[in-house]
């Protein structure tokens, strides 16, 4: 075999293995993040919570599934769903028997767009470009009403611009959330005005974690802002990281823990940003980027 002729033959296959380990293997190699974040009052006693994100449920994922079941061994005292939970019509069904006895436990829900429209074909460069929007449809085609009754019929509170108090372990909480800004849903101005300096937590929940939204949370007190939408950027170059968020983050905070803003003070409130458990059944790889939930043990603050 002529030389370039058995490098181009050489490339095909490596390419063709980076693809099939994307879709077949890493896809369904789901982790468990573990982090500790120090935000409680002096004298607390830990808390668990258990942050989901971006499932984008179909038929068929059984790996997945059962890999969500397994979780409320963890014994959160808190479970946060960040949305993007389903991206099919029969999903809702599958996904609320998946978090099973999770729902029993204290829960917050946001929506994420894929709630609310079933995913499209695009092409995956023009993420590159620029974070995509949905312009095109402005019916919702999927459940999400079942999907949020579900939750909320469990007790979760329906944080989609709208705030609430929970009890968590020995804590007491105010929690306050926003729509998906990715489809312009979210209505900060419901929320608005300062967290309770009583409260002994504050939590801030959003589906994509756009600056704004983050910086009106930190104005108005909020510890700890949780998110997700990002996938990690999904495809992640080794050595290198994350290319896009598809929303106004930027790379280095588009998965795990990190202070908002980037830099100042040790007031500000700490963000988590879930990579997520799925992807676009349209885009079903991941690769350098582990699809993730993750577990924040909330400790006292440091000093
Ligand atoms: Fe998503």
């Amino acid at each position: 075999m002529p030389a370039p002729l058995r490098a181009l033959t050489v490339t095909a296959a490596a390419a063709a293995g980076v693809i099939a380990y994307a879709c077949v293997v890493e896809r369904n190699w789901f982790a468990l993040r573990r982090y500790e974040v120090p935000v409680l009052p002096a004298g607390a006693a830990p808390v668990k919570v258990l942050h989901l994100s971006d499932v984008h449920l179909t038929p068929g994922r059984h790996r997945l599934l059962s890999w969500l079941r397994c979780q409320d061994s963890l014994g959160p005292d808190l479970v946060v769903n960040t949305g993007d939970s389903i991206a099919h019509p029969q999903a809702v069904g599958p996904f609320l028997a998946a978090l099973g006895p999770l729902l029993e436990r204290p829960g917050i829900f946001v929506y994420g767009s894929n709630d609310l429209y079933s995913p499209v074909p695009r092409n995956p460069l023009g993420y590159l470009r620029e974070p995509t929007r949905i312009v095109s449809r402005n019916i919702p085609n999927l459940p999400w009403s079942d999907l949020g009754a579900g939750m909320a019929a469990a007790g979760w509170l329906d944080a989609n611009n709208r705030r609430g108090r929970l009890k968590v372990g020995d804590l007491d909480v105010e929690a306050a959330g926003v729509h998906d800004s990715h489809i312009g849903r979210d209505r900060y101005d419901a929320i608005a005005g300062p967290a309770d300096p009583a409260a002994d937590l504050r939590i801030g929940v959003m589906h994509s974690p756009e600056p704004q939204v983050m910086d009106a949370f930190a104005a108005d007190g909020y510890d700890l802002l949780l998110a997700g939408h990002t996938h990690g950027g999904q495809v992640c170059l080794p050595g290198y990281g994350t290319l896009v968020t598809n929303c106004g983050i930027d790379p280095d905070r588009a998965r795990g823990l990190h202070r908002h803003p980037a830099e100042g003070g040790p007031d500000r409130p700490w963000l988590h940003v879930s990579a997520g458990l799925g992807t676009s059944p349209w885009a079903p790889f991941r690769l350098a980027c582990r699809p993730e939930a993750s577990l924040l043990t909330l400790v006292p603050r440091i000093g």
